[in-house]
């Protein structure tokens, strides 16, 4: 039976580790900023940014909330984003995504300035990670990366695969496992055969986005599996792209859902507001 990775405890190490840090910075006279917007109500992202503000609350950070109509125009998002851009005492921009169908997310992404885009969505950034140099990393798959670390699972040498190819998650997620030294394949809905290379791997990460998908026939005897997904499953009940109860016997470390990946996208937020604010100290 597979040992649980607890995300929970994990994150709030990370999360204490951050507030140390802050509670520092503060002694220095700066204040941690991050900047959340989001435009609309779409539920989920209101608990999303809830949770986030709380984080920063918890961490000692300052949060600037920012929730706009549905109805705002791509300009205002670009000018408020602008100014944000240049205000000396924000650290972080966060623009939570989905926006309204009406307006590009991809343009107000990469309005934000490289030095403020803590989720690490930014062009610039992505490049930095694709070529390893230092910049900000997408929070969930750095945060799977710290799982796996302070687990005390080796990843040099591992076959890593990676089912999914998001520019959020995927794409990142094999960047980072290849900077680690893993050895790594992606595989995304047009694999062939997917079962068969899946079944390769000592570490598999699920980011599909297809509940409970990922069954025992897919996974090698002792694998460490890391389910990204989250879903609302049959009565109510939330459940990951891997199907739990079948994978467990046969992988030798597992994430749970809810409690394994999902509270570790929070910490490295905090993590890389931080850094931000650190990085902006070290200029001035
Ligand atoms: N929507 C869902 N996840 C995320 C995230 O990590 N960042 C932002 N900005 N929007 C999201």
């Amino acid at each position: 039976m597979a040992e649980i990775i607890d995300g929970k405890k994990i994150s709030a190490q990370i999360k204490e580790e951050v507030k140390q840090e802050a509670e520092r910075l503060l002694k220095e006279g700066v204040t941690v900023t991050l900047a959340v917007i989001q435009v609309g109500q779409d539920k989920a992202s209101s608990v999303y940014v809830g949770n986030k503000k709380k984080a920063c609350e918890y961490v000692g950070f300052r949060s600037l909330s920012y929730e706009l109509p549905e109805e705002t125009t791509m300009q205002e998002l670009l000018d408020l984003v602008g100014e944000l851009n240049g205000r000396m005492d924000v650290d972080g921009i966060l623009v939570q995504l989905p926006l309204p169908a009406h307006i590009s997310e991809e343009k107000v992404i990469q309005a934000i300035s490289p030095d403020k885009d803590v989720d690490g969505f930014h062009v610039q950034n992505a490049g930095r990670l694709a070529v390893g140099i230092e910049g900000f990393v997408s929070c969930t798959p750095a945060g799977i990366i710290e799982l796996l670390k302070r687990s005390g699972i080796e990843i040099c040498g591992k076959e890593c695969v990676v089912v999914g190819r998001s520019n959020i998650v995927g794409k990142p997620m094999a960047a980072l496992l290849l900077r680690e030294n893993g050895t790594v394949t992606v595989c995304h809905s047009r694999t062939k055969e997917l079962d068969k290379i899946t079944a390769r791997a000592d570490i598999l990460v699920a980011a599909l986005g297809k509940p409970k998908f990922i069954t025992a026939e897919y996974v090698k005897e002792g694998a460490v599996v890391i389910d990204v997904g989250i879903h609302r499953g049959e009565n109510n009940k939330l459940c990951g792209d891997v199907d739990f109860d079948s994978v467990a016997p046969k992988a030798s470390y597992i994430t749970p859902v809810p409690g394994g990946v999902g509270p570790m996208t929070i910490a490295m937020l905090m993590s890389n507001c931080l850094k931000s604010a650190k990085m902006r100290m070290d200029k001035s």
